[in-house]
């Protein structure tokens, strides 16, 4: 059993007619390494992933991180579960405006409760190359280097699984490919689970893995 299991794993929309079955009976087993998610667009790419990650609840089947069962939580604990063991980037960064670089990063910390590990937040910034950007606010920052913040916020509590949709979706090619690359390096330097979603074939490439959707089913995996 993967450091991911689902099993049988069923999302609908709607009702009657106008059912859509987003994920219709995916079971599947994802290990350490970097992977990628791949399929037309529709294909429930971004539903799995909010499977996996608990921002979304199957109607039949089931999703476990590291052994535990994420329907054994009510929403609180699941939201604790979640911000203590699984990382969340996007395509549209999600910074606060009003935090500049650093204490974008440590929010999820703040959350909990926790005091910053700063020697291990400079490590991440560092790996990151913001690391002369800690007082800049998100307004002063490039796109690429913005992704690269989210980057650092989601590894802050040190995660073991990082879920990512499309978070080279709205950057130019080269700062895709770098942005791509960091989470591959992150994933391998902190030995975690890293699941990106992408359109981009050349990104995918340099996946350890291939994870290929296609009409919420799993096609194949490469
Ligand atoms: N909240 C929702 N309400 C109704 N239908 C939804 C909802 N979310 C997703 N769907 C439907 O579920 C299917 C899968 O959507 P999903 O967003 O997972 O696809 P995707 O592979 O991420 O597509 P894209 O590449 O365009 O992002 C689509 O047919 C979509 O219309
Ligand atoms: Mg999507």
């Amino acid at each position: 059993m993967g450091t991911i299991h689902t099993e049988n794993l069923v999302k609908t929309f709607g009702r009657g007619q106008n059912e859509i079955r987003a994920i219709d009976g995916i079971s599947l087993d994802i290990n350490r390494g970097f992977h990628a998610i791949v399929g037309p667009s529709g294909s429930g790419k971004s539903t799995f992933l909010q499977l996996i990650g608990g921002l979304r609840t199957p109607d039949k089947g089931k999703v476990q991180i590291n052994g535990t069962d994420l329907s054994i939580f009510d929403d609180e604990s699941l939201s604790i579960f979640r911000r203590r063991n699984v990382g969340l980037i996007f395509r549209q960064y999600n910074l606060i405006p009003v935090l500049n670089v650093y204490e974008n990063i440590i929010l999820p910390l703040e959350l909990d409760g926790r005091v910053a590990d700063r020697e291990y937040i400079k490590q991440i910034t560092r790996l990151l190359g913001i690391e002369d950007k800690l007082t800049m606010f998100p307004k002063d920052l490039s796109s690429g280097e913005r992704q690269k913040v989210s980057i650092g916020r989601s590894l802050s509590t040190k995660p073991m699984v990082i879920l990512a949709d499309e978070p080279t979706g709205n950057l130019d090619t080269r700062a895709g490919l770098e942005v791509a690359g960091l989470l591959k390096m992150t994933c391998k330097e902190f030995n975690q689970t890293v699941i990106m979603v992408t359109h981009d074939r050349e990104l995918a490439e340099a996946a350890d893995r291939v994870i290929y959707l296609r009409d919420g089913k799993l096609e194949k995996i490469n």
